[in-house]
């Protein structure tokens, strides 16, 4: 594992897990900790015994409160485009399951980093939302498309327009989060999840990421043709072999990543 200063990197079995580490500044993003992040998911994802990853935020108060304000107050358009903002572009294309286990804060650029996720858990203290209006500016890692997609055009507008927080247990009723639970539950049940899912044939994992995710991304023509190539595709792995085979012999599978 490379060295990083921003984000706490640990790996249990075939569990990566990622803390976003500056809790004195509420974990908000600077270009450093954005860059680092794409670096160790990277990592992550090259490494065929990581199953699933989780990532939180440290200490008890935020996951992440946004891009970095103070980082950005002086920046010029070109500051921007070349300060490492294509990091969210490679944080998007991690073929790993990511889990993002939110422990408090998640606004502005922290909200889009749980949004980049593949599940949300989230505790009961956790407050999500876009403030970027409120400080003159729109999201700008995704915010508008995915609160869009999952909450559709009338509760997005508001969340954007206002720049208001909205409760975990409202976002659960919404779709946006998967699951709600006590603080101290988070990374237990966080854990349990990503074990499960990394306990799965990996290459059929990879393949339902991908469909899934292309529901975002094409039309349902495209979107259907993508999962049927990913189903078919299948059929060349030992592990749907295997997984077959045990279903039939009543057996659990042993799954090889092959
Ligand atoms: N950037 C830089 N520093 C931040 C920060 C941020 N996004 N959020 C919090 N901090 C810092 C504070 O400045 C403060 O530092 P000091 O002690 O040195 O003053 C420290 O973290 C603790 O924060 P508060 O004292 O403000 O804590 P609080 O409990 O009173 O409030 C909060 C918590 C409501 C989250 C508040 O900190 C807040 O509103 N933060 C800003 C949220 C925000 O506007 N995020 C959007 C950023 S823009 C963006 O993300 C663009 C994009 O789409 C990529």
């Amino acid at each position: 594992m490379a060295e990083y200063t921003s984000i706490l990197v640990e790996r249990e079995e075939k569990v990566g897990i990622i803390t976003l580490n500056r809790p004195k500044e509420l974990n908000a993003l600077n270009f450093q900790l954005v860059n680092e992040l794409a670096d160790a998911l990277e990592e992550f994802d090259r490494d065929e015994a990581i199953g699933c990853i989780i990532l939180t935020g440290s200490g008890e108060k935020a996951f992440a409160a946004g891009a970095d304000i103070k980082e950005m107050a002086d920046k010029s358009p070109i500051d921007m485009l070349l300060g490492g903002f294509e990091s969210w572009g490679r944080i998007r294309k991690i073929h790993t399951p990511v889990i993002a286990a939110v422990n408090g804060y998640a606004l502005g650029g922290g909200c889009e980093l749980a949004m980049h996720c593949d599940i949300i858990l989230a505790s009961e203290n956790a407050r999500f939302g876009q403030p970027e209006i409120l400080i003159g500016v729109i999201p700008g890692a995704g915010g508008t498309q995915r609160l869009a997609r999952t909450l559709g055009k009338y509760r997005t507008m508001e969340i954007v327009l206002t720049g208001s927080p909205i409760n975990a247990k409202e976002l659960e009723s919404l779709g946006l989060v998967n699951h709600v639970v006590p603080q101290s539950e988070l990374m237990n049940e966080a854990r349990k999840l990503a074990n499960k899912i990394a306990g799965q044939a990996p290459i059929a994992v990879r393949m339902a990421k991908e469909a899934v995710l292309s529901a975002f991304e094409t039309s349902l023509e495209e979107g259907l043709d993508i999962e049927r190539k990913n189903f078919f595709l299948l059929f060349a792995t030992e592990d749907m072999r295997e997984g077959m085979r045990a279903f039939i012999e009543k057996r659990q599978a042993h799954f090889q990543g092959k």
